[in-house]
């Protein structure tokens, strides 16, 4: 074939590349489907609960036994992501990327099972362990998608590819709500298929997944498929002018030939991944600490609270906000870089705290903003009082779609795919397991605590979230790289210290970063 010209090489993109990406983005789709179907379907799920023990003994369940079986089968999600991303590290190291994508979708159809016949055989106990195992599944999603997609893709689009994740998210979410409508399949009969039904993008991907290749970068660099890697990358750019992908790949695999194999603890001990790893963390937290979960949770209850009619088609026009300014990150993340847009998204979320804030404060400027409530989606979705102008209701309504569009800009996708990108391919298996422990982890703690802290502070709630999301930006700013159109190898060296064995470096555009480390790291010299 025909040598290709650089400019155009690296970023052709092939009908198979396309129908790879999908597939692996079937699982994004899951974890967002997930993530919202469990809101519509409330009050009927509770229903069922209490008929529960009305079956088995005669006795309807008591209503704060409900609140909290309730409580349990929403959290409990959470704790199986917290679980399911853990154990990514473990998975793939172990089978691949392709086949561990292949073996979850068996948690999706079990977790589905358990769901949808937990009705028919009156047990809850099965509503319970099916949320558990779909968490499993969702939090092994959140790894695989973007490690498979990041691998796979075209260095000068991964960041336009690893964007797909979140649009898979959003999607998900935006399908969970409009299926989970009285009118769809959120009624007293549907609700169980509502819940099942995630067994059928399993049963898809399963079916797509055999026409995907495992990841070139496994074959080359830890299976040592020199051929085979050569033949996938072929086929996913469309040419055979693979070789400088070969030749990188190579290197990489040099270099982690001499390195121990990476596991959590060392990601930690070891001078060279520590700083990553930091801001890998670092950046998940942002995603979650921005208190995007908060409003997504509460978007009804602060809509109302502003006094607005009709609160619920503005939590949808919210969903549809989200979607579309996540496509526009897809088109901006090639060109503005990752670390641009995800200031640009972190400001404006700040500053949307801040219009949050006033808007509510000017309706409720003392009362207490909720009433009640102990999770989100748990009880009723607390109440926050009626009132206000139309003025008000404006300017809540533009703060929390700006909170949501800004947050779409970057601090949405690009923490899901960036960490594939500070890492070469040793680290890589633990690194994204424990980042994605730390997005579960912190979505559960918001969770868990924003009613409580909405009871505390009132209006003033997002007063925290501006606090957070400042330090984030000034975080982001002075420690998080640009890695838009290096090669992992490239972007992993940058945090390697050229300078002294006891420092580490990275590059930022505002310069290089020299570290400290431990005398007795016992980092690599390159
Ligand atoms: C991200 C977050 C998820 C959130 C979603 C909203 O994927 O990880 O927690 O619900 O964005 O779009």
């Amino acid at each position: 074939m025909e040598k290709m010209k650089d400019g155009n090489k690296g970023k052709q993109v092939t009908c198979f590349l396309v129908y790879c990406v999908s597939t692996a983005v079937i699982g994004s789709l899951q974890f967002g489907y997930n993530t919202g179907v469990i809101n519509a379907p409330d009050e009927k799920v509770k229903n069922f609960f209490r008929n529960v023990t009305l079956v088995r003994t005669g006795e309807p369940m008591h209503a704060s036994t409900v609140t909290t079986v309730w409580s349990i089968a929403v959290s409990i999600f959470s704790v199986g992501g917290m679980i399911g991303s853990l154990c990514v590290g473990a998975l793939v190291n172990k089978l691949g990327r392709w086949k561990s994508m292949l073996v979850s979708n068996i948690l999706a159809v079990i977790g589905g099972g358990l769901m949808g016949f937990s009705n028919m055989c009156n047990s809850h106990e099965m509503m319970i362990l099916g949320r558990l195992v779909i968490g499993v599944f969702c939090g092994l999603c959140t790894g695989l998608t973007p490690m498979y997609v990041g691998e796979i893709a075209p260095t000068a689009l991964r960041g336009a590819f690893g964007t797909l994740h979140q649009l898979g998210v959003v999607i998900g979410i935006l399908v969970a709500q409009i299926f989970g409508l009285e009118s769809l399949l959120g009624s007293q009969d549907m609700w169980p298929l509502l819940l099942a039904l995630t067994t059928l993008p399993a049963v898809l991907q399963s079916v797509l997944l055999i026409f995907c290749p495992e990841s070139p970068r496994y074959l080359l660099i830890n299976l040592n498929k020199e051929e085979e890697a050569r033949q996938v990358l072929t086929h996913l750019c469309g040419h055979s002018d693979v070789e400088d992908e070969i030749r990188e790949m190579k290197e990489e695999a040099m270099k982690m030939a001499m390195e121990k194999k990476v596991s959590i603890p060392e990601l930690f001990r070891n001078a060279a991944y520590r700083q990553p790893i930091i801001v890998a963390i670092i950046l998940q937290l942002s995603q979650q600490l921005s208190g995007i979960n908060a409003v997504f949770y509460y978007s009804t209850a602060i809509f109302r609270s502003a006094g607005i009619t009709g609160p619920v088609f503005v939590t949808i026009g919210a969903g549809a906000v989200n979607t579309v300014f996540t496509v526009v990150s897809l088109f901006l993340v090639e060109r503005a870089g990752r670390r641009t847009l995800h200031m640009i998204g972190l400001a404006g979320m700040a500053f949307c705290a801040l219009l949050m804030t006033i808007s509510l404060g000017l309706v409720n400027p003392a009362r207490p903003a909720v009433e009640g409530g102990v999770f989100p989606n748990s009880t009723a979705i607390p109440t926050l009082p009626e009132g206000g102008t139309s003025l008000v209701s404006i300017l809540a309504i533009a703060a929390v779609f700006g909170f949501v569009a800004s947050f779409e800009m970057g601090p949405g996708p690009i923490p899901w795919f960036i960490v594939a990108e500070l890492f070469a391919q040793g680290p890589r298996p633990a690194a994204i397991a424990v980042a994605g422990c730390s997005n579960w982890t912190a979505n559960f703690l918001v969770g868990l605590l924003f009613p409580q802290l909405l009871e505390l502070c009132g209006p003033y709630v997002f007063i925290i979230f501006f606090v957070l999301l400042i330090f984030f930006f000034v975080f982001t700013y002075f420690r998080v790289p640009e890695t838009k159109g290096r090669t992992f190898e490239d972007i992993a060296s940058g945090f390697v210290n050229t300078a002294g064995p006891n420092t580490v470096n990275y590059t930022s555009p505002e310069g290089v970063f020299a570290l400290s480390v431990s005398p007795s790291s016992d980092k690599i010299q390159m």
